[in-house]
């Protein structure tokens, strides 16, 4: 009998409805939970209540992720953990789904194998990485990387945010300053169950994905500065415009990207300053996402935008300053256990196709430390980042199903018949 006969989805609908209400605000769309911001504290709080009410043992470590471990017999304590994880911070504005889904489908499958009294040969865990979005610190998949070894706890600890805080400063005032060291607890394997936040599913009418590559991204912060100066009285030939640079580098991008096989480039942020009707900006600040699945057309792309900015920069007597944010190479999956995703749909009868994700998740991350792979759910109309983001209840459960049985499979467990 399967291990996924024992899920509660009821309860896994509940407690996404419930965790969707926090950071939202009457007159604001979606929900709002930065990392490390109070409304992020309190998703936290929540789901240490649930951690909690399965009766695991929860963990915080020094850059505030949250693990909930149910533990094996005692002889087997010292063996790496399976490890079922996501993020519950958010973008602004964001919908219900994107982390949250992946992190309360883990305590969900942990509960599965309390109700059929199953002690796992290995510790089986969940985790809820820190600031996955990268929104208000930067680099993005933050928490996770910290456990894979890429980032030394001090340097995460004194990253400043978007607004101007210091992290190590937010956790401690958010009260989830742990004390285990990251990467100290030994991963067998790594499991992420997401949303896929694109349209290839919704597309082609498929219940699930079998991820089996990650697109590589890179993150650059770019200032251009000019001159400021009277909109009225300074002729063209006079100006020194950083905005007109950055709609030229922009649009460029545009073509660039249409050009390419597989490049995508967004501008999500921009700033001009002093940002007035009638004062052309001295100053004007843009994020630029990169991403491709192909590490070296990434590397070209990223070229690219230094030629256009060092071309359009020249012309209009700007100059250019370009801050690193972050550089993550794509990541391929574990071959086995993408295989067994895709078998273990299969003897669901559930559709299943391989997908390679233009989202980054956690799981890139911890990709560099243990073996990891991905299962992507349907999204409707390909939309996230974006309250309508949206999901049937059953690819929910779908997908649910089938990361329990990945999960009872890598354990290597059966279980008995259902009493009620
Ligand atoms: C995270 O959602 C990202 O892909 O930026
Ligand atoms: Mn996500
Ligand atoms: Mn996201």
């Amino acid at each position: 009998m399967a291990l996924s006969s024992y899920l509660d989805a009821a309860l896994l609908h509940a407690q996404l409805a419930a965790l969707s209400v926090i950071g939202t605000k009457p007159t604001v769309p979606g929900r709002t939970r930065l990392a490390l911001g109070d409304a992020d504290r309190l998703a936290r709080d929540q789901l240490v209540a649930w951690l909690r009410a399965v009766d695991l043992t929860v963990h915080i470590d020094a850059v505030g992720n949250i693990y909930g471990i149910l533990e094996p017999d005692p002889r087997c304590a010292h063996l790496p953990v399976l490890l079922i994880g996501s993020h519950i911070d958010t973008v602004i504005e964001a919908g219900a789904y994107d982390g949250c889904y992946g992190v309360l489908a883990g305590v969900a499958v942990l509960r599965a194998l309390r109700a059929a009294g199953v002690t796992p040969p290995r510790p089986v865990g969940i985790v809820a990485f820190s600031n996955e979005e990268g929104v208000r610190f930067q680099p993005d998949m933050l928490g996770a990387l910290t456990v894979a070894g890429g980032m030394p706890v001090a340097d995460v600890l004194d990253l400043v945010s978007t607004d101007g805080v210091r992290y190590g400063d937010e956790l401690v005032r958010i009260g989830y300053a742990g004390l285990m060291v990251p990467g100290s607890l030994p991963i067998h394997a790594y499991l992420e169950l997401h949303i896929e936040q694109g349209p290839i599913l919704a597309a082609t009418g498929v219940s699930l994905g079998a991820v089996h590559t990650l697109q590589g991204i890179s993150w650059q912060r770019i200032t251009l500065s000019g001159v400021a100066n009277h909109a009225g009285t300074t002729p063209l030939h006079l100006r020194h415009d950083p905005l007109v640079v950055a709609a030229q580098v922009i649009a460029a991008l545009r073509s660039y990207a249409q050009q390419s096989t597989a490049t995508v480039a967004t501008v999500g942020t921009l700033e001009l300053a002093p940002s007035a009707i009638n004062v052309i900006p001295h100053t004007v600040t843009f994020t630029l996402d990169l991403r491709d699945p192909d590490n070296d057309a990434l590397t070209r792309a990223e070229a690219h935008v230094q030629q256009l900015l060092a071309t359009h920069a020249s012309a209009e007597g700007v100059t250019v300053h370009c801050t690193p944010l972050a550089r993550f190479a794509p990541v391929v999956f574990d071959a086995g256990l993408v295989d067994t995703i895709s078998d273990v749909a299969r003897s669901h009868g559930i559709s299943c196709i391989p997908i390679v994700s233009g989202a980054g998740h956690d799981a890139q991350m911890i990709a560099r430390v243990a073996p990891s792979a991905m299962i992507y759910v349907p999204s409707r109309d390909g939309i996230s980042h974006n309250p309508a983001e949206y999901t049937a209840p059953t690819d929910l459960e779908a997908g649910l199903r089938v990361l329990c049985d990945v999960v009872a499979r890598q354990l290597g467990i059966t279980v008995t018949e259902r009493s009620n």
